[in-house]
């Protein structure tokens, strides 16, 4: 299949591509390397160009054929999106509107959309099913309800298919240590769990622990790249042969607490992680675990590397790759 992977330079989308790759896909790569990294896709795989520009949409929408779009583009910090709602809904919505539309006028289908467990907002029950009502509660969350609002339309109005994949917590890397997570700044709790392991950081803050939990910190549902991309290729597979649109919720059932993850990673890095207990961070659920039985049944997802031990060995085989980059650099 030849395949658009927008933001495909980025955390899952250069995963994505590489997956691609090694399943003899044709995938091409469309991002402005904003968040993204040139080193992350195969340079001859890159169009560097914005969502914003819809001539660049045009350029490579009349070059290739596409079998399916996936979108990986979009601003994920939940803070910086109640400081600054305006980015988010130009680059989250606005841009994306771009996108379909230039999908619209080449009569490209199939598009799989990375959504998120922030559109369920504070959950009335866990584990998540796809049934339990979207109530977001800040700026990003709202950004992706608003595209899975408006991909229905755009089914029932223009007959463009689409499947919307509700990432839980993405974490790890690639098993091979060939890409990984790099985020600038990095606001996400196993890398920088693993930054203060390698020294890059002193410590860690664990924010809030007087949460309705077991151990009184948040609970989140951590789901391995590598699975969120094999559900990405099925759901794709799904549409192309010709299944209507359909929304999934991806993540391994199992909630872990912020020290059940620390605790895990020191157990992997064999150090001693320094901890400082920080007051809560606005917006955080105490709990979010996913009900991925839908994805289960319907594309036949068997997630690999669903314990978190190996979630984590697989970001720490990066991050120390980076740490030690950094010293040389340094
Ligand atoms: N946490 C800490 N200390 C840190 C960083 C995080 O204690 O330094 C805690 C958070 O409070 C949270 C848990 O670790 O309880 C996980 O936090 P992350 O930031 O790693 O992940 P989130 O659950 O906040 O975010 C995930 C996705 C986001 C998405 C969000 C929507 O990674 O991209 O879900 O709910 F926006």
């Amino acid at each position: 299949m030849k395949v658009l992977v927008v933001g495909g330079a980025g955390y899952i989308g250069s995963h994505m591509v590489q997956m691609l790759l090694e399943r003899g896909h044709e995938p091409v790569v469309f991002d402005n390397l904003s968040s993204g990294y040139r080193d992350a896709v195969p340079e001859r795989l890159l169009v560097e160009a914005d969502l914003a520009d819809e001539g660049a949409l045009d350029a490579v929408f009349g070059a290739h054929r596409f079998d399916g779009v996936m979108h990986f583009a979009s601003f994920i910090q939940v803070g910086e999106s109640v400081r600054e709602p305006a980015k988010y809904y130009r680059n989250n919505i606005a841009n994306t509107l771009n996108l379909l539309d230039a999908m619209r006028r080449h009569g490209a289908n199939n598009f799989i959309f990375s959504s998120t467990a922030a559109i369920f907002g504070e959950p009335d029950y866990v584990p998540i099913d796809e049934r339990h009502p979207r109530r977001p509660i800040n700026p990003y969350g709202f950004s992706k309800f608003a595209i899975e609002q408006v991909l229905a339309d755009y089914d029932r109005a223009y007959g463009l298919r689409s499947s919307c994949l509700r990432y839980f917590n993405a974490a790890g890397a690639d098993p091979q240590g060939r890409i990984g997570e790099r985020h600038e700044p990095e606001t996400h709790l196993i890398p920088l769990v693993l930054q203060a392991a390698s020294g890059r950081r002193s410590h860690i803050d664990v924010f809030g622990q007087d949460y309705d939990t077991p151990d009184g910190t948040c609970i989140r549902d951590y789901i391995h790249i590598i699975d969120l991309c094999d559900a990405h290729l099925l759901a794709l597979d799904r549409l192309i042969a010709g299944a209507p649109s359909s929304a999934y919720n991806l993540g391994n059932g199992n909630g872990f607490s912020v020290k059940e993850v620390i605790d895990t990673a020191e157990a992997v890095s064999g150090t001693v992680i320094a901890r400082n207990v920080a007051a809560r961070r606005a917006g955080d659920p105490a709990r979010l675990v996913a009900d991925a039985s839908l994805a289960r049944s319907e594309l036949r997802w068997v997630p690999r590397f669903d314990d978190l031990a190996t979630i984590v060995r697989h970001a720490w085989a990066w991050e120390q790759r980076m740490a030690s980059g950094a010293k040389r650099s340094a």
